[in-house]
């Protein structure tokens, strides 16, 4: 018999009420909420009022309570609520995506400190067991790439623009009536939940551990019905992509980007809320977990997943991190980018290693080329919110392909073609005008 699980649940939001009313179904697990801490007393909540307060040392300093479940919104809150926890030698799960992924390696350190389990299966792709996943299958040698829609509420405004020709507007609101995005869906749209998200993944993955902010993340806010209709004329699906992939020099590139994803990759199917993830092994090729990303239930079930975890005493390993798998994150790789923008900005083709497609429409141009990864964080254009980027297909260009181009080049010089060449690919005036 597992051992009884008293729980103290910090939230009861949309994925705390969730997780109320799962536990209540499910009494097998041998879980009760013993009390709920809540912001404000006087709402009205669906579950008898003796059971909240607004005091967190009830919750806190209760020797009863072995558990505590933290789904509160604000993400600093929440890590002194967690940091407390721990301390009190209390097991925790946590769905806030934010406060783990800005704070790793002081909830690493606090789980060494003081031996108690932290588990957040719910951060990353709601239903999906991606977590568990990469800590428990994928040893450090197999795991090459990580190539995910962990965003539920991007993808559901995507799908709802694409399919629907909703506006963006419409389709934000649609997506918070269902209780997808974040209070402040600025996280959602600005790619910042994805970065959080891509920040966990790499610590499970690699054992890599990093800030959000360490990684490039560009969101769906900038892309324009222009891009829209690029895409839709190539047959390709415009998603927001968190990745990472292991390079042939062992190096870590990891970022967040839109890109046109083609219906040769499962990601294409990924609609509305779904979050899809493609991990990319050594032997076993690609593999794919497909799931809800967000919304009450299914985030509620990886909260219960984590909850029953605790009963066998589960705790992550980080094995990979452990035993000093030297994982290390890279600037110096190549990506082939779209990039579209209006007349006025400028955005240097200088910038460009080379372009393979380029289009001065009367409104807005676009330049599709290879850029270096490094430059193209150092370019003043990548912050502008007017240029859309969007990183192309199979967007991760190796040093090896970029060297072995130059090579040709050089070939195809001293062979005397390199006049041609030039007609192929023209001079593009992209300066203000
Ligand atoms: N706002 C998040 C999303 C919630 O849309 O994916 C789940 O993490």
């Amino acid at each position: 018999m597992s051992r009884e699980l008293k729980i103290g649940l910090f939230g009861f939001g949309v994925v705390g009420e969730g997780i109320y009313h799962v536990l209540q179904a499910t009494p097998s697990l041998n879980a009760t909420i013993k009390k709920v801490c809540i912001k404000q007393k006087d709402k009205k909540r669906n579950a008898p009022e003796e059971l909240f307060t607004v005091n967190a040392s009830e919750l806190l300093e209760d020797p009863e309570i072995n558990v505590i479940v933290e789904l509160i919104d604000d993400a600093k809150e929440a890590f002194i609520i967690s940091s407390r926890a721990i301390k009190n030698k209390k097991a925790l799960v946590s769905a806030n995506k934010k406060m783990i992924a800005e704070n790793l390696q002081e909830l690493l350190d606090l789980q060494d400190l003081y031996q108690t389990p932290l588990l957040y299966e719910a951060s990353v792709c709601g239903s999906i067991p991606v977590i568990r996943n990469l800590e428990e299958y994928y040893d450090n040698d197999l795991l090459q790439g990580i190539c995910g829609i962990v965003n539920g509420s991007t993808n559901f405004i995507l799908s709802r623009m694409f399919d629907d020709s909703l506006s963006y507007s419409e389709a934000l609101q649609l997506a918070q009536q269902a209780g997808f995005a974040e209070s402040d869906p600025g996280l959602d749209v600005r790619g910042i939940d994805a970065v959080n998200k891509l920040t966990i993944l790499l610590l499970h993955g690699y054992g890599i551990v990093s800030k959000p902010e360490d990684h490039l993340h560009i969101g769906i806010d900038r892309i324009h019905n222009l891009d829209a209709k690029y895409a839709a004329e190539k047959n390709v699906r415009i998603r927001l992509v968190a990745q990472s992939k292991k390079l042939k020099n062992g190096r870590v590139a990891a970022f967040v980007l839109p890109q046109f994803v083609s219906n040769k990759i499962q990601l294409y199917n990924v609609n509305d809320e779904y979050n899809g993830i493609v991990l990319q092994s050594s032997f076993a090729d690609k593999q794919f977990l497909y799931g809800k990303g967000a919304g009450r239930y299914p985030t509620s079930s990886a909260v219960l997943s984590d909850i029953s975890a605790l009963r066998y005493d589960y705790r992550y390993e980080y094995r990979k991190l452990k035993n000093n798998s030297e994982n290390e994150l890279t600037d110096d790789f190549y990506l082939e980018l779209y990039a579209a923008f209006p007349i006025r900005s400028k955005v240097d083709k200088n910038d460009f290693e080379w372009i393979t497609e380029y289009n001065c429409r009367d409104q807005r141009q676009y330049i599709k080329g290879v850029i270096h990864y490094r430059k193209l964080l150092e370019t003043k254009w990548v912050n502008d919110a007017s240029v859309s980027l969007v990183l192309c297909p199979e967007g991760i260009i190796e040093n090896e392909e970029v060297a072995f181009r130059e090579v040709k080049e050089k070939f195809w010089k001293l062979a005397g073609v390199a006049e041609k060449k030039k007609e192929v690919v023209p001079d593009i005036v992209l300066v203000e005008r």
